[in-house]
């Protein structure tokens, strides 16, 4: 039994030590906004916060996120900087499809919390691992820059 605390609340969960936590979020506790994606750490569908900090869910082990406070998606408007992430997201229309977009907001909120102000460059490589098959970068740059002016 492992006990995680996922957006401000304990869980307690019987699942393998191993167990990757989007395995957790999705199959075990219906936290279905995190996305699966490639599940090889190769898209970013499925980040999440660790202690603040952009993680990927998939390649993260139960075990691993023990005594870390964990935000998923579903909580990241309580969040100050996720909340203005949110609400650019929503001004400048950037969703297509949507599949990507919950790792996209999540990996952009743990950049506009590290960085308030991040350059083109600094954006680029920040989220160059969450990939969007329906090529919405120009309008996440875009967001990221209009969160930025407020946060
Ligand atoms: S599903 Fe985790 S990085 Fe693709
Ligand atoms: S909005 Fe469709 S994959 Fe990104």
């Amino acid at each position: 039994m492992l006990t995680l605390n996922i957006n401000n609340k304990d869980f307690e969960v019987d699942v393998p030590n191993d167990m990757p936590l989007l395995w957790v979020f999705r199959d075990v506790l219906g936290l279905t906004g995190t996305k699966f994606g490639c599940g090889a750490g190769l898209c970013g569908a499925c980040t999440v916060h660790l202690d603040g900090v952009a993680a990927r869910s998939c390649m993260t082990s139960a075990s691993k996120a023990v005594g870390k406070k964990i935000l998923t998606i579903e909580a990241i408007s309580g969040n100050e900087v996720g909340h203005r992430v949110q609400q650019a997201w929503l001004e400048l229309d950037v969703v297509q499809c949507g599949y990507c977009q919950p790792g996209q907001i999540m990996q952009a909120a743990s950049l506009l919390t590290q960085k308030k102000n991040p350059s083109d460059a600094e954006i680029d490589s920040a989220m160059s691992g969450n990939l969007c098959r329906c090529g919405t970068y120009p309008r996440i740059r875009a967001a990221i820059k209009q969160a930025a002016k407020s946060v």
